[in-house]
């Protein structure tokens, strides 16, 4: 492993503003990868931009092929409004097709998502991270109390990082809530998904996220038809394990 702490950056950063955890962030890695899909993660990029050269930013999404016609539009003013690249990421077509031809373009209704979610997610997050030493994520304990109540800032990737190849996880917003997330975007008018104006709260792929009802848990919304507890697609498999 290397000789980076998450034990120790927690002690020292804990009750750190998210601005401070990604600025030590970037001074222990001297780069910042933050894997963007909603209004979370454009928070993040906004303070990393703060913090850290533009050229040490980087910034990926996973195009899953699902996602709904306001996010491309989202994502592209994120491009924009901040004059980034963002890596978009695409699926294997084989896979995809050959999951299709099998069982058809809806079969996490039937058989859940892990799938689904396993091809156009999981695999290509795989590849995107692979050999890298930073992931900072958008990751909030009050998303999920079911799997997300004790994200921590900073802790060891071990589904996708290994001894080998050490992938650190950042989680600068662990502690914020939906609240001070929105208050941030307001405040510093930060671009957001417009689906939001529309009853969305946690946003993934069109045929598996719903508005939710006033008093539901935003990850209600999310893969309404299975299970409340085990709602990861595997991208944060980790949580699971913990
Ligand atoms: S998910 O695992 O249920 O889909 P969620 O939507 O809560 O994740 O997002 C949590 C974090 O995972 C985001 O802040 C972001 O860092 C990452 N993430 C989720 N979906 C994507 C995606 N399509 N592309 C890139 N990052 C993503
Ligand atoms: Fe497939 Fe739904 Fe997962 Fe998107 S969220 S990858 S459509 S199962």
């Amino acid at each position: 492993m290397s000789s980076f702490n998450p034990s120790q950056f927690v002690l020292e950063h804990d009750q750190d503003t998210p601005k401070n955890i990604l600025k030590a962030a970037y001074e222990a890695f001297g780069e910042l990868t933050i894997s963007f899909s909603g209004a979370e993660d454009v928070v993040l990029i906004d303070l990393a931009l703060k913090v850290a050269p533009k050229e040490k930013v980087k910034v990926f999404s996973l195009d899953t092929g699902r996602l709904h016609a306001e996010t491309y539009a989202f994502i592209e003013r994120v491009r924009e409004h901040y004059a980034i690249e963002i890596d978009v990421r695409f699926p294997d077509a084989e896979a995809v097709q050959a999951l299709v031809k099998e069982k058809g373009l809806f079969s996490f209704y039937r058989d859940g998502h892990q799938e689904c979610c396993g091809i156009r997610k999981v695999a290509p997050l795989r590849a995107r991270l692979k050999g890298l030493p930073v992931w900072v994520t958008g990751q909030r304990r009050d998303q999920s109390p079911g799997t997300r109540n004790s994200v921590q800032i900073a802790e060891w990737d071990t589904a996708f990082g290994s001894n080998e190849a050490p992938l650190a996880k950042f989680n600068p917003l662990a502690h914020w809530s939906s609240e001070e997330v929105w208050t941030y975007i307001r405040m510093f008018d930060v671009p957001y998904n417009p689906l939001h104006e529309r009853g969305f709260v946690s946003i993934g792929c069109e045929p598996c996220t719903r508005p939710t009802l006033p008093h539901q848990h935003e990850r209600e919304g999310r893969w309404w038809w299975e299970d409340q507890g085990g709602k990861e697609c595997g991208l944060h498999s980790t949580n699971l394990s913990r």
